[in-house]
């Protein structure tokens, strides 16, 4: 899968995706993330990718030509399967959209940054909203690292182990069960007998019943 990311500001984005599962799965070819800096495609020498608004107000918004020449040059090299715009008031980011992102072969992000884009942007470009929550962030850069971060996890072979993503929180609408590990008793904390039985049925019945216990005590709405 190829991710192509468009930021005012990609210095943001130079950290999240050179550690950990993500690095690996660049490093082997499962994954693409290409950062493109809209400067590069401003028309002035100040490189201004933003201007005042019409109809006055507080706040600056970003001009559509150096996103609409960013966008265009990366359609012209392969076709996408979605142009997704990340803002507070797109629609609300969740498992279930991010596993549909993740059968897909090429992928636009775009992070808006400022007081937002040009309304044309959104209009004629763009073919999808994402908002990673109920609260406003400096720019889109975040949550398109948030947003690209759950997607790469559930391309196959992404993680070592390949059931892992699978039996996430949320992947079946339920939280996760509780982990342990070793040791197998630290102070006077215990590990629940059941997973030393060596009874696999057993175990993930239990499991599943503790799954549904803690989301019908943590996240009612989830059932
Ligand atoms: N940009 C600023 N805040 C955001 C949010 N909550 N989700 C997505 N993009 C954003």
């Amino acid at each position: 899968m190829r991710i192509d990311i468009i930021s005012a500001v990609p210095e943001l984005l130079s950290g999240p995706f050179n550690s950990s599962i993500i690095k690996k799965s660049i490093e082997n070819n499962i994954t693409e993330i290409h950062i493109h800096n809209l400067r590069e495609y401003a028309k002035n020498n100040y490189k201004s990718v933003d201007d005042y608004q019409y109809g006055g107000g507080a706040g600056m918004v970003m001009l559509i030509e150096p996103i609409d020449k960013c966008i265009s040059k990366l359609k012209i090299e392969r076709d996408y399967d979605e142009i997704i715009f990340m803002t507070p008031d797109g629609s609300k980011l969740n498992q279930s959209v991010s596993n549909k992102l993740s059968c897909m072969t090429n992928i636009i992000i775009l992070c808006g940054h400022y007081k937002g884009i040009d309304q044309r942007i959104r209009d004629n470009l763009i073919t999808m909203e994402i908002s990673i929550g109920d609260y406003v962030l400096t720019g889109g850069e975040l949550p398109a690292a948030i947003l690209t971060d759950s997607i790469v996890r559930l391309i196959p072979g992404a993680l070592g182990d390949e059931t892992s993503a699978l039996t996430d929180s949320f992947q079946d609408n339920l939280l996760s069960y509780p982990l342990y590990t070793r040791p197998k008793e630290y102070k006077s904390w215990q590990v629940p007998d059941i997973l030393f039985s060596g009874d696999h049925k057993r175990i993930e019945k239990w499991r599943m019943e503790k799954s549904v216990e803690i989301t019908r005590k943590k996240r009612p709405d989830l059932l």
